[in-house]
């Protein structure tokens, strides 16, 4: 790995700026020394008991019959639970919820009728003693099930598409512009291509798991969230409970990735069977339950259609997808919504249709909409800019748009152009031959690729709570979660620098529903939602200090009369005089001060309304295709990314690295295989399922831009936790066709796929 460098940090004055430091992980020595306690090992005592979860053996369909007897009777079995005597739940509601949010909190309920909706739906579950007595009388439960045809292919399905009323996030379905059939026809220079990506799941190295204890009627449940409020509303919705019932604790999180956004079947039966035992219970879902019921993206077909001007002008934009969604449960992902504000054209088509299948629901998966769909679009961009003879920088230079196309507003920062220019420079783009399988090295063909990304940043409605006590120790408190992206490390600086006191006055407390609400960890948002509300807390405890400060008698700052005032070094100054804060609260406050602040939600903030408001980057990859095997090596991977202010350039880099990690998974490798008689995920391990591990990841360099968004938030930062993902997957395809000449358009692009192009020597 080489050198991060943050022309942010070198620019801030080191004395005044904590944000924009590349700080080390506060938490990171409490991981490694195995003191950071994940959802399965909070300890409830020899009390606690453990359940399993047996999932149904079909994909659709219904239990005639399900004998629990030998599990019942099986050493240290506590409790056996099905439909037929779990307690009432509220019923599924309808596939699309009224709202956007509702999604997010409705009532999800479990082992509720006999009726089985997709392969491994929870069936029965059984408690134990033990965890090992609980998983051995689940091979003693006996199910008869009454098999009805399931309908998984999503290529065989199209003309049965349907046209869904949103897509995720609230953004509308379809988006028209111009005239694009008519500009599309007329073009001189043409790509119409349809690509192909498959089923991919997100696997936390933490799975999910819950331990739920009640006391009297109200219940505690430790586990894996990355939104808080979401479980919270989610458990009360589907017990049918107060929320105020409902205490939720996750103060860490072994990764979530979009998957832990809601709650899943471990955290709904713990909450039954701890009710029903009087006993804390624990469930954790194994890693093969996790790809049938932890959510997944779904399968999806893009047509991209893009008209162009021998110039490079394109004259049309069109963006076609079909994705396969559960019949219970509809998740449309936004995959064509970029293509609204990434390149300029007059006529512009995007649209988003459904093929409903007998899976479980489709859930958000990193960078939910740019992953698949900016794999598609910025390879097709990658194709019109050879059938144009242009230069792919080039070709996307042209069609920098002066304003959001669709949207016809400014956009707060944009710096795509700058992004694509550095990375050039850096990366060396310049030695890139454009012809096809033109670069070779003994038996390896080499390839360059590159390609854009965009993200929508956005803010989540969130409040924080600041303290400050007679010993000078600050405490922020929000039901914010850390999910590894470093959110205690930024909550710190942030806090730090508002309040001019050093990061180890700082603590900072999250992951409990009891501290004020946040939008939680999702959708880049985490970072400038939670991070917001706390420095508008400090600001308010800092006025509210001062205040004190300058009318109690007590105070040496009593009746000062000057504007010459400064919270630093720990102190409180002004004038010529100054107080460590310490002592001025043990002065004029023995009990500390309080301050709370608030933030968003985005469609209310004046920023969001009036701008198109993205990330931006460029991504750049080497690669090496054995001419003989195909296979394909990464080289090196270059992002360059405009996300606003970078409040930790350390944590943030992580970020984009893991994203461009991401990237080459879904180029090359991830893919989860659905077997198409039963329904069933196929390679549903990590052994099977391919993801990029050390060996795959080349050296990876990122470059942050100096960029600060007055626009997006008072932090001047935007999101940038997915924007990693977005193109990155691109520029390693685009690399592989600059190396071969052979264009894949089903992703991954795997060996099998390369066989009919062996050997490359004829290039
Ligand atoms: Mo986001 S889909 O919660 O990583």
């Amino acid at each position: 790995m080489t050198e991060t460098t943050t022309n942010a940090t070198e620019r801030s004055s080191p004395n005044s700026s904590v944000i924009g430091r590349p700080s080390d992980r506060i938490d990171g020595a409490l991981k490694v020394m195995g003191r950071a306690t994940y959802a399965y090992e909070h300890a409830a005592g020899e009390a606690t008991a453990y359940g399993y979860i047996l999932g149904a053996a079909i994909a659709k369909g219904r239990i005639v019959e399900i004998d629990t007897t030998d599990a019942e009777q099986a050493p240290g079995v506590l409790h056996v639970m099905t439909h037929r005597n779990a307690p009432p739940l509220p019923v599924f509601g309808p596939p699309v919820t009224p709202t956007v949010p509702e999604v997010f909190t409705r009532a999800r309920p479990m082992l509720a009728t006999d009726r089985v909706r997709y392969y491994d739906e929870p069936v029965a579950l059984v408690v134990a003693e033990t965890f090992e007595a609980a998983r051995a009388a689940v091979g003693l439960i006996r199910v008869h099930y009454e098999r009805e045809a399931g309908i998984f292919d999503l290529k065989e399905r199209l003309t049965e598409a349907y046209t869904p009323r949103r897509t995720n996030a609230g953004f509308e379905t379809d988006s028209a512009v111009g005239d694009f059939e008519g500009a599309f026809a007329a073009a001189s220079v043409k790509i119409d291509a349809t690509y192909r990506t498959p089923f991919e799941h997100h696997n936390p190295m933490e799975p999910h798991a819950t331990l739920a204890i009640w006391s009297g009627d109200e219940v505690t449940i430790y586990t894996a969230a990355q939104t808080l409020a979401n479980f919270r509303a989610g458990i009360a919705n589907t017990l049918n409970i107060s929320p105020e019932r409902v205490r939720i604790v996750s103060p860490y999180i072994g990764g979530g990735f979009g998957s832990k956004l809601i709650i899943h079947a471990d955290t709904v039966l713990a909450a039954l069977a701890a009710r029903i035992l009087e006993r804390p219970v624990k469930i954790a879902l194994t890693r093969q339950q996790m790809f049938a019921n932890a959510g997944h993206r779904a399968e999806m077909i893009q047509q991209v259609r893009l008209g162009a001007n021998p110039d490079g002008r394109l004259a049309a934009i069109g963006h076609d997808v079909y994705s396969a969604t559960s019949r219970f449960e509809e998740y449309c992902e936004q995959t064509a919504v970029f293509a609204r504000s990434l390149y300029a054209a007059p006529n512009r088509l995007t649209r988003h249709r459904l093929v409903s299948v007998d899976l479980n629901r489709g859930e958000w998966m990193r960078s939910p909409g740019e992953a698949p769909g900016m794999l598609a679009f910025e390879c097709a961009v990658d194709e019109l800019a050879e059938r144009l003879g242009l230069d792919p920088i080039e070709l996307r230079i042209r069609n920098e748009p002066v304003e959001d196309p669709e949207r016809r507003v400014p956009f707060s920062t944009r710096n795509l152009v700058a992004c694509m220019k550095e990375g050039a420079h850096r990366f060396g783009w310049g030695h890139r031959k454009p012809a096809p399988g033109s670069t070779r090295e003994g038996r390896n063909l080499i390839g360059y690729g590159m390609a854009a990304a965009i993200r929508p940043n956005f803010i989540g409605a969130s409040r924080a709570q600041v303290t400050l006590d007679a010993n000078g120790q600050v405490t922020a408190r929000l039901d914010m979660t850390d999910i590894g992206t470093g959110t205690y490390t930024i909550l710190t600086q942030i806090a730090a620098e508002s309040l001019g006191v050093p990061m180890s006055s700082i603590k900072v407390e999250l992951g409990d529903s009891r501290f004020p609400r946040t939008a939680g960890s999702g959708g880049s948002w985490g970072a400038a939602s939670a991070g917001s509300a706390l420095y508008h807390a400090c600001t308010a405890l800092k006025e509210h200090i001062l205040e004190t400060a300058l009318t109690n008698e007590s105070s040496p700052f009593y009746r000062a009369n000057t504007d010459d005032t400064r919270f630093a070094g720990g102190e409180l100054r002004i004038g010529g005089r100054s107080e460590r804060l310490a002592d001025l609260v043990r002065r004029i406050a023995p009990l500390g001060f309080e301050a709370e602040g608030s933030v968003g939600p985005a469609s209310e903030t004046d920023g969001y309304k009036a701008y198109s408001q993205h990330s931006y980057g460029a991504h750049f990859a080497e690669v090496a295709v054995d001419c003989d095997t195909g296979e394909i090596r990464m080289r090196r991977l270059l992002s360059v990314i405009g996300a606003g202010r970078i409040l930790n350039p350390k944590t943030a880099r992580s970020q984009i690295i893991g994203g461009m990690t991401w990237g080459i998974g879904a180029a090359l490798m991830e893919k989860t295989v659905l077997d198409p008689r039963h329904g069933h995920f196929v390679n549903h391990d990590l052994a099977e399922y391919h993801v990029a591990v050390n060996a795959d990841v080349p050296d990876m360099e990122v470059i942050f831009l100096e960029e600060h968004d007055d626009k997006a938030n008072p932090l001047g930062s935007k999101g940038l936790g997915e924007l990693g993902v977005c193109g990155a997957g691109a520029a390693v395809a685009n690399a592989v066709y600059n190396a071969t000449g052979f264009r894949v358009r089903e992703f991954p692009i795997t060996l099998d796929q390369m066989l009919p192009i062996l050997p490359l020597t004829g290039i």
